[in-house]
């Protein structure tokens, strides 16, 4: 990372909000491409030794991350932030230089999907110990077990992070994952478009981020296809070449900035929205009483006044509600009249941030049950997955500590909808997936400095 970025990103000054919230968030803003499909695209871009062109890139530290990542590699990155365009230039690869890339240690989860390109390019790949937020365990025993299955031999011993090598290439396999993770679905797809002959993999992930990357993979010249039953056929070709590619846009902000207007009041129009990737978000929005408009160029999301209505949902996988919109939606839930119930089937842990909004008036009373019909995987284990909020519920100002990316921003909509000043700390999280957050509040007029 330049140091400008460095200033930009993890500075400390930049790193406290103070919000004085209670007014309602008004205006437009725009959505670029989506964080969760960007940096696997460039990724992928390393699989073909030539020049990749990705647009609608979000100015966000997970790009730069895996931009330092691929430049140890020897691999050539422009990335120009204003106009969101990322070159990648992977002709030449290298392997790196161990401490150097221990320097990107717990900076981010996309490293490990750099195993089965490096494999492809240099038989070996030292992958850093992985990042990402604390939500709950994020094993990556399936990545491993995949690349296991494709012929790799992987050392967990070493350092902190992770060796792999094939010395005699990557084979097709047949996998299947017992739960369908959507980075374990990418780290087959980008590990078996190169290796010989036909892999199967079933039980996949079917995100609208991991069909992008299947695009963009299809573009270079890989041949995947995908059954009704959630399986990947991917035969692997010889040789890939660098694509051309404009990034669908950010669902997760983009639900984030609707979240923000019903808990705010207020009236945002989402430039870069689109309507079907969040067909399960609109429907649950407009349930409790939110309004919509889809337009060619965007969403507008408002409350329309009046009573907000609670809800029941379940987060699951595609095409289920995604488990990182329930955090924002849940501060818009506190101001529902009633009782609404949310069941996290995703990740064993994603309600620690209901503690701060507690503190801010907030009624959440988290539970161990599974406050729910899905099968869930941590049905009798000891963690609390479920919420019941009971709302509407006036929300004070406070003193906050960021705990996660989508937490954070979480935290951010309850000090905006709330009475009086909050200091959030911590906010650098923030800027991990919410590219030019701060820029966007000022233009919906927020209060904070
Ligand atoms: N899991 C395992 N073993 C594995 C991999 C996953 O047990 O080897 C479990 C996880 O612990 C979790 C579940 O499977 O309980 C789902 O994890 P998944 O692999 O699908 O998540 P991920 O690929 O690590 C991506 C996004 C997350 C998003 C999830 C689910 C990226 C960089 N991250 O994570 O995004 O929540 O898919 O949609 O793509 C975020 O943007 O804030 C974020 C956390």
């Amino acid at each position: 990372m330049t140091n400008e970025l460095k200033e930009k990103f993890v500075n400390p000054e930049n790193d406290v909000l103070r919000v004085v919230g209670g007014k309602p968030l008004n205006g437009k803003i725009k959505v670029r491409g989506a964080k969760n499909f960007v940096s696997k695209a460039m990724v992928a871009a390393l699989l073909a030794p030539g020049k990749s062109v990705l647009k609608n890139v979000p100015e966000i530290r997970d790009v730069h991350v895996v931009s330092d990542l691929l430049r140890l590699h020897g691999v050539n990155v422009d990335v120009d932030g204003p106009e969101g365009t990322v070159t990648i230039d992977a002709s030449h690869v290298e392997l790196a230089n161990v401490a150097d890339v221990d320097t990107l240690s717990g900076s981010s989860r996309i490293p490990i999907l750099f195993s089965g390109p490096l494999l492809h390019r240099l038989g070996e790949a030292f992958i850093p110990a992985l990042g990402g937020c604390n939500i709950g365990g994020r094993p990556i025993d399936f990545h491993l077990e995949t690349l296991r299955k494709l012929g790799a031999n992987v050392d967990k011993e070493h350092s902190d992070g992770i060796h792999i090598t094939a010395p005699n290439g990557l084979k097709g396999a047949k996998i299947h994952l017992p739960y369908p993770s959507v980075g374990a679905t990418e780290q087959t797809l980008l590990a078996a478009v190169l290796a010989e002959g036909k892999t199967e993999l079933s039980g996949a992930a079917i995100e609208p981020e991991i069909m992008d990357l299947v695009s963009v993979l299809q573009k270079m010249g890989a041949i995947i296809s995908v059954d009704v039953d959630r399986t990947f056929r991917i035969e692997g070709v010889k040789e890939l070449k660098g694509y051309t590619h404009t990034s669908l846009t950010d669902r997760i902000e983009a639900a984030s900035w609707a979240s923000a207007a019903l808990a705010t009041h207020g009236d945002i129009f989402v430039k870069g929205a689109t309507q079907p990737e969040m067909m399960t978000f609109l429907n649950v929005f407009r349930k409790i009483g939110g309004e919509f408009d889809v337009t060619d160029k965007g969403i507008r999301f408002w409350h329309p006044g009046g009573d907000l209505k609670p809800v029941a949902i379940e987060t699951d996988v595609h095409p289920g509600f995604m488990t990182d919109w329930q955090q924002p939606l849940v501060v818009a839930l506190t101001q529902a009249k009633g009782l609404s119930i949310v069941h996290e089937t995703v990740y064993e842990n994603r309600f620690g941030f209901t503690k701060p909004l507690v503190q801010m008036g907030a009624t959440v009373q988290l539970y161990r049950e599974c406050l729910g019909s899905l099968p869930c995987r941590f049905q009798q284990r000891n963690y609390k997955h479920s919420a019941v909020i009971f709302g509407p519920t006036p929300l004070t100002g406070r003193d906050i500590d960021v705990p996660d990316l989508r937490g954070g921003f979480s935290h951010l909509i309850a000090a905006l909808a709330a009475e009086g000043p909050s200091t959030v700390r911590g906010i650098s999280l923030i800027d991990r997936g919410y590219a030019d957050f701060r820029g966007k509040l000022a233009a919906l007029g927020a209060d904070f400095e």
